[in-house]
């Protein structure tokens, strides 16, 4: 039943999400998709995140039609709900999903010139 239910919320258009609603400290970002791993976990804080301005919707959304309907207060669900080992129509998979939302934005800070995260992979990957 719960395995139905988990199928039908990922699979329906416009299905309610669900998740908590607060973030957490310190988040290790270890997906079991990846099978097996090949790097270290990623270790991520919403606090200096936070600390260096950077918006809530910078990485969290939900599409409809296009449109990103989150807002900050509004329940989370993990990236691997809808971004998958393997990508799926319309969706980049779940490494090159991190990938490009977490090295891109620390990329381009840096190439700007301001204040930015790693880009190395052993600065995320490696245990900290
Ligand atoms: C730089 C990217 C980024 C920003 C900015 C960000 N988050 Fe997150 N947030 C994440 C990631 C990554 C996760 C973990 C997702 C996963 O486990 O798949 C997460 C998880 C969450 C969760 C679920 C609980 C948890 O911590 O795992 C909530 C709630 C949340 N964020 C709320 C917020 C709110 C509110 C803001 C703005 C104040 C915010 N986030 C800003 C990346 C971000
Ligand atoms: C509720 C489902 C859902 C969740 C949860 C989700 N995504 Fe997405 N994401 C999508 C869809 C659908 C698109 C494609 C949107 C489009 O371009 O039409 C997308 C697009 C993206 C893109 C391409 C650029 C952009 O922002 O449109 C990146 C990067 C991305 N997601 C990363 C993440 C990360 C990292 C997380 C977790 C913090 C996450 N996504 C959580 C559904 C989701
Ligand atoms: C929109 C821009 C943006 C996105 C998206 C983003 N970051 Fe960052 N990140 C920053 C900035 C700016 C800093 C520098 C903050 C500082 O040095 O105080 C930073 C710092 C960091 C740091 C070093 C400081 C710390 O918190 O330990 C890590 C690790 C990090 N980011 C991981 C991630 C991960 C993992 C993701 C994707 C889930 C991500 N970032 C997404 C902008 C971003
Ligand atoms: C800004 C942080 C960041 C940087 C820099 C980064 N990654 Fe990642 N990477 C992530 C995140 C976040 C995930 C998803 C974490 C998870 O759930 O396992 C990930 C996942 C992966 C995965 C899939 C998981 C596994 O263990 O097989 C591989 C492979 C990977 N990264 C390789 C690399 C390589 C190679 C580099 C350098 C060229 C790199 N990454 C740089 C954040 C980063």
């Amino acid at each position: 039943m719960w395995l139905l239910l988990l199928v039908a919320g990922a699979i329906l258009p416009g299905a309610k999400i669900s998740g908590p609603t607060e973030p957490k400290a310190v988040s290790i970002l270890s997906s079991d998709l990846f099978q097996p791993r090949t790097r270290g976990p990623v270790y991520f804080r919403h606090s200096t995140h936070e600390a260096a301005g950077v918006s809530c919707t910078a990485c969290h959304h939900d599409y409809v039609s296009g449109r990103n309907r989150w807002r900050p207060g509004l329940p989370v669900e993990k990236c691997q709900t809808c971004h998958r080992e393997e990508p799926q129509a319309g969706k980049l998979d779940l490494k090159n999903a991190f990938h490009r939302q977490c090295k891109d934005c620390h990329l381009k800070s840096r190439q700007r010139g301001r204040m930015a995260g790693p880009v190395k992979c052993q600065e995320c990957h490696g245990m900290s």
